[in-house]
């Protein structure tokens, strides 16, 4: 450990919950040098929707590497680009009857998320954009804008301009359809609310605690953006690519968003790949005007296609998400009732799904105490109090009963050790009281 403590930045993140160097993974488990297996229900934050070092991608990428494919990623044509193109829109636009084209932005989220502001703005000309309580969608500044996690903005420098914030689904309590107050806004001239450019959304919000927003809220949200022309970007980086059981997380709401930012999974094999879905009469852009040195990555082109092939071609996949969902959902269920005292709830949505354990010290001896016993998870929410479950897609029935039962061990003896569950309206009460 001691060459990471040396010379690598005090920035380091997931590394110091999992203070291991790991060296080997296959499917949903990771190793470490010295050869301990852990089971992965982190799965690269969300990028191994289809597990590590799938052998179907595998095999494609050692042959493209094998016959000197071109590897560098400035947007020139490439047969690896074609072949991948061709796929996504045979496989899943196509049959959704969408119609996008694609730009390939930086292969990282947020400078999807970039390009995605940026050309709301420029397609609209207006400034502001509305995004939600505690959504998240990135930490460069554009994107950083929109995310309302007050310790990455802290670290702006900046002020973080452009933006409106509006309360997500459920934000002010399952009875407030939040949708309304956002009508009222945009139709009262004297809100202080500017007509916005856009609407950002998360449809399930990862990294502010697995907020799933409901099909209606979406639908609602939709219809406004409709009426006042507004433009509809749905940040898919996260929950799409199968994660809430559709490719696409907004399918069975039935909405159609004017923008999609895609990353994480859509490699399918933890290689870095972003891309923006644009519905073809905003593509305004001008040449090279959202520019990059890596504008789609051909080793990801690659293991996309070879993704989308074997796993995206008919429903079965999409089937197997769902029934293993809810195999996931109702055992969080149970043990939200038996350890919880009435305050731990479950949220989330297919796969994507997590135990709301009302403050970060609970969660965080939860994780830590998987750990323990094998198991990377990982926490999220504003005050981490979230147990969020992100396993590979394809884990296995037995081993996603053996990462359960090592959740649920490891909640039962951290609850039997806490004076009493605080209720989550007296914890944030005493949050504010302390800030
Ligand atoms: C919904 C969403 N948008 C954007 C991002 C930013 O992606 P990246 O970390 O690759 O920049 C994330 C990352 O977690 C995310 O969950």
């Amino acid at each position: 450990m001691k060459i990471f403590d040396e010379i690598e930045s005090e920035v380091q993140s997931y590394a110091r919950a999992f203070p291991r160097i790991f060296h080997k993974a296959q499917g949903e488990h990771l190793y470490d040098e010295d050869g301990n297996q852990y089971l992965d229900f982190l799965a690269g934050a969300g990028t191994l929707n289809y597990g590590h070092n799938n052998p179907l991608f595998k095999e494609k990428l050692l042959e493209y590497i094998q016959e000197d494919g071109i590897t560098h990623g400035l947007d020139l044509h490439t047969k690896a680009k074609a072949a991948f193109l061709n796929t996504f829109n045979e496989k899943i636009l196509k049959p959704r009857a969408y119609e996008y084209v694609m730009q390939f932005t930086g292969p990282t989220g947020t400078n999807a998320v970039e390009a995605a502001l940026k050309l709301a703005r420029n397609v609209t000309g207006r400034e502001h954009i509305i995004a939600f309580t505690n959504g998240f969608h990135g930490v460069s500044l554009g994107a950083l804008a929109a995310t309302g996690n007050s310790h990455h903005r802290g670290a702006a420098g900046v002020s973080l301009s452009g933006t409106f914030r509006m309360p997500y689904d459920g934000y002010l309590g399952d009875d407030v359809d939040t949708t309304a107050y956002l009508e009222k806004v945009l139709s009262d001239s004297s809100s202080g609310v500017d007509l916005p450019a856009a609407v950002i959304v998360e449809t399930v919000q990862g990294e502010g605690g697995i907020n799933a927003a409901s099909f209606e809220w979406l639908r609602n949200l939709e219809a406004i953006c409709r009426k006042h022309d507004i433009l509809l970007i749905v940040d898919d980086i996260q929950a799409g690519c199968g994660r809430t059981g559709t490719y696409f997380s907004f399918e069975e709401a039935g909405i159609k968003p004017d923008i999609i930012t895609l990353s994480k999974s859509l490699g399918g094999y933890g290689t870095p790949f972003a891309v923006v879905l644009i519905k073809p009469e905003l593509d305004q852009w001008k040449p090279g005007e959202h520019n990059g040195t890596f504008r789609g990555n051909n080793f990801a082109f690659v293991t996309a296609k070879a993704a989308i092939d074997h796993y995206w071609s008919d429903d079965t996949f999409s089937n197997e998400i769902k029934r293993k969902g809810k195999y996931v959902a109702d055992r969080i269920d149970a043990i939200a009732e038996q350890y919880g005292e009435g305050n731990f709830t479950s949220r989330g949505r297919g796969m994507f799904l997590g135990i709301n354990c009302v403050n970060g010290d609970i969660a965080g001896k939860i994780t830590h105490a998987c750990f323990q016993q094998g198991l990377i998870i990982e926490t999220s929410g504003a005050d981490d109090q979230v147990v969020k479950f992100l396993c590979p897609l394809v884990t296995s029935d037995e081993n996603l009963k053996k990462g359960i039962d090592i959740v649920e061990q490891a909640v039962k003896e951290v609850c039997a050790k806490e004076d009493g569950i605080p209720e989550e309206s007296d914890y944030f009460d005493d949050v504010r009281v302390d800030d």
